[in-house]
């Protein structure tokens, strides 16, 4: 049978997904160790099933990734067929060697989720997908960009003009499919980082003689610093700006940053257990049981 298992970073997509699916749902009990090591055990016995892990990898990034691997070591152990549902992948942005000698934090991961036996992995708007099936080998593999989620929550401000705008070149394919399902067009903004200090320039170019509303679309709000850039100078200009983010992670004054910037509504989905105020939060289980369905995953 089909059963729903929620990790510790579970950010509240198990219980819902499970209700989705008609599906049963369980989840571990954790603790740690008094030197900080984690602890698991499943609540119930999960023996022979096919299982939704579910566990987002942010916050506490280090602990969710070992909770992940403990526990599907665990349930191929105990005869399940595992597919693990990272609404947040951690780790993803460091996907090559931007300078010699660095870390691939993606590869590593992967190959470590991987060697544990998974199915499927099934990720949410993920930072660079391509990278993520490369490094998955011959596992299956299925990235969710909900822009109809998005598109259905925008479609009010179609009366007023809206451009997508996408803050990089990596976000660019995310902005065509947004405009697409509006029915409206998209800009680039180029983007470069200095290697070695991390320094980003924006070049905004694009973005003049925008009109109406510029709808920012990204997949991680961090510190806020890139979507903050665009805002400012898209504010400057009259244009009214809003942010539709995948991943609200929000670092410090991140929010601050957006409102002084002029960044009036931002839209997420809730593929973190963080919930930050004054972010609208739109429903991503009902969307997610579908495609889950549609590609055969359950
Ligand atoms: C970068 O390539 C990502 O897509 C995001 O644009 C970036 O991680 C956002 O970071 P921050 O909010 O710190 O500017």
């Amino acid at each position: 049978m089909v059963r729903v298992v929620s990790l510790p970073g579970d950010p509240g997509l198990g219980p819902e997904l499970a209700r989705h699916l008609g599906a049963a749902h369980s989840t571990f009990f954790s603790k740690r160790f008094p030197d900080g090591e984690v602890y698991l055990r499943l609540v119930e016995r999960v023996s022979g099933d096919r299982v939704l892990l579910v566990q987002s990898m942010y916050p506490s990034q280090n602990d969710r990734v070992v909770e992940s691997l403990l526990a599907l070591e665990l349930l191929e152990r105990y005869g399940n067929e595992v597919a693990l549902i990272a609404p947040y992948l951690a780790y993803s942005r460091q996907d090559k060697e931007f300078l010699p000698g660095e870390s691939v934090s993606l590869r590593s991961l992967l190959k470590a989720l991987s060697s544990m036996g998974l199915s499927a992995l099934v990720t949410v708007d993920a930072h660079n997908p391509a990278a993520v099936g490369e490094f998955l080998g011959s596992g299956r593999y299925l990235n969710v960009v909900p822009v109809e989620v998005f598109a259905e929550a925008l479609r009010s401000y179609l009366a007023r003009g809206v451009t997508v705008v996408a803050p990089d070149q990596g976000a660019s394919e995310r902005a065509r499919a947004l405009a697409e399902e509006l029915g409206c067009n998209y800009v680039v903004v180029r983007k470069s980082r200095d290697k070695v200090t991390g320094e980003v320039t924006h070049s905004l170019e694009p973005l003049e003689g925008l009109r109406g509303v510029a709808v920012v679309f990204d997949d991680i709000v961090s510190t806020g610093g890139t979507v903050a850039s665009i805002a400012s100078f898209l504010t400057a200009r009259g244009v009214e700006v809003a942010l539709a983010v995948s991943h609200a992670l929000f670092v410090g004054n991140a929010l601050e940053k957006l409102t002084k910037s002029g960044v009036r509504e931002v839209y997420s989905i809730p593929t973190v257990p963080v919930r930050v105020p004054g972010v609208r939060y739109l429903e991503l289980a009902p969307h997610l049981a579908k495609l889950l369905r549609e590609e055969g995953i359950v």
